[in-house]
């Protein structure tokens, strides 16, 4: 019989004889009948054969003001008219000037200086190797000064220096034989203590054991690096109010630099402008991406400040030159985006709207955190995490192999809905344009698929 020859079977044929899809196991992805998409607007994905489906996920975490934004659109086109892309090695380009001086004089804090790149994977290289770089060339050198202290369950990006500081076992463990050593800390998930503590009297029992590697180990640590207030790819693991402040003071207090990974968090998603600004902290070095070219196109940033920009600077031959760059660093299309997304929040008085949006989406969850299955909803801003339990009076987990987050995922697309699963944490993250409609959609489409996939 000959294989059937209409456009989607030969895009879905295509894709499995060619496609290796990140974070996917192909052996089953052959199995399946990938959704194709073909368009959006707004807040919808299309298919090509033209279901919507509510983009839950913002495209993995990145689209802020939907999909097909006028603005966003009208100033890539605009760009492109003029060059799309020109190298910062050896040259400047407007676009890129423009974004960062819109983006330092946003940031919490001192941080004056851009440096580009091209995904959070890199921004958070680029943090790295400029933390170690500045304690050998600072004005009173401490070249002892090479390690980084992370946190369990941190996912900072994939290539070999995040995955460094990154501890995700399921994602990270095979490359632990190329990886640098680091110093952990216990990650401050209260709803499974790693440390046994009751979140009600413990008094933060977490941030005492970052101080207190601090305290014992800052001649050798570099940087703190960590995600601020949510760790993401844990599992939505949102922190207890303080803990970053805590961190932060230690650092200060040890003269140790602190890396904030906002790559997830930053631009809105906690329902600030940057997640660092809840609790007042200013960090040494700042890892933005995602969000910031509107989810448009790849464009990520590390913001430095002043004193450790100053730290690299000297004659060429005083070898205090950052030697580090992209192709793509800065490219002209993805800043001209950044530009037009933050004049959407300006103009649209986006982070006004996130608070409206945050209330209206407790809101929908309350009826979600009584099911029997749900063993908590977590929410900081507009990141949500729902973690599914066998048992909910004793927190037992799903076996790992019934992978229930990844069939809730599967059973809401059903209802209209596209959502990524975090193991058996079942993500939510819509994008700030979202509609009445779709929100209700999103959450009733979500809580309709977990009891389809729990009361099984
Ligand atoms: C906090 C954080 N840092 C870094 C990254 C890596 O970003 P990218 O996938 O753009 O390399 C991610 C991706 O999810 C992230 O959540």
């Amino acid at each position: 019989m000959s294989e059937p020859s209409d456009p989607l079977s030969r895009l879905r044929r295509a894709d499995k004889a060619h496609l290796w899809h990140p974070f996917t196991q192909m052996q089953e992805w052959v199995d399946g009948d990938p959704v194709v998409i073909a368009s959006a607007e707004r807040e919808l994905l299309i298919d090509t054969e033209g279901n919507r489906y509510v983009d839950g996920a913002s495209s993995l975490w990145c689209n802020l003001h939907g999909h097909r934004r006028p603005e966003i659109d009208e100033a890539i086109r605009s760009q492109l008219g003029r060059v799309a892309h020109s190298t910062l090695l050896g040259l400047a380009s407007a676009p890129s000037i423009e974004l960062a001086e819109r983006l330092a004089a946003i940031a919490p804090g001192e941080l004056t200086r851009v440096f580009y790149s091209d995904s959070g994977a890199t921004a958070v290289e680029v943090a790295l190797k400029m933390a170690f770089q500045y304690w050998r060339q600072c004005e009173r050198p401490r070249p002892d000064k090479t390690k980084f202290v992370c946190l369990d369950l941190a996912y900072h990006g994939d290539t070999l220096g995040a995955v460094s500081v990154g501890g995700i076992d399921l994602f990270h463990s095979i490359y632990r034989p190329l990886l640098f050593e680091t110093i952990r800390a216990p990650s401050p998930y209260c709803y499974r203590c790693p440390l046994r503590e009751d979140p009600a009297t413990c008094g933060m029992a977490c941030a005492a054991a970052m101080e207190a590697i601090l305290a014992a180990r800052a001649d050798e640590v570099a940087a703190v690096i960590l995600e601020p207030l949510v760790q993401g790819a844990g599992g939505m693991i949102t922190h207890p109010d303080g803990y970053l402040r805590r961190v932060a003071d230690a650092c200060r207090a040890h003269d140790v630099l602190l890396i904030c990974d906002e790559v997830a968090t930053g631009f809105g998603r906690t329902g600030r402008m940057f997640a660092c600004e809840h609790e007042g902290v200013r960090p040494d070095l700042m890892c933005l991406a995602k969000g910031i070219s509107g989810g448009y196109l790849p464009l990520a940033a590390t913001l430095a400040t002043e004193a450790i920009y100053e730290a690299f600077l000297g004659r060429h031959s005083e070898g205090r030159t950052f030697f580090h760059g992209h192709t793509y660093t800065g490219n002209a299309l993805a800043c001209a985006a950044g530009v037009a997304s933050l004049d959407v929040f300006e103009k649209d008085g986006v982070l006004e709207r996130i608070g409206e949006l945050e209330a209206a989406l407790a809101e929908a969850l309350a009826p979600l955190a009584a099911m029997p299955h749900v063993g908590q909803v977590r929410r900081r801003g507009l990141m949500v995490g729902i973690e599914l339990v066998a048992d909910s009076s004793t927190r037992e987990p799903y076996p790992p192999e019934q992978r229930r987050g990844c069939s809730v995922c599967l059973a809401a697309r059903k209802h209209g809905v596209w959502i990524r699963p975090l193991g058996d944490v079942v993500v939510l993250m819509p994008p700030y344009c979202i509609g009445d409609e779709s929100l209700a959609r999103l959450v009733e489409g979500t809580g309709a698929a977990i009891s389809e996939v729990t009361d099984a």
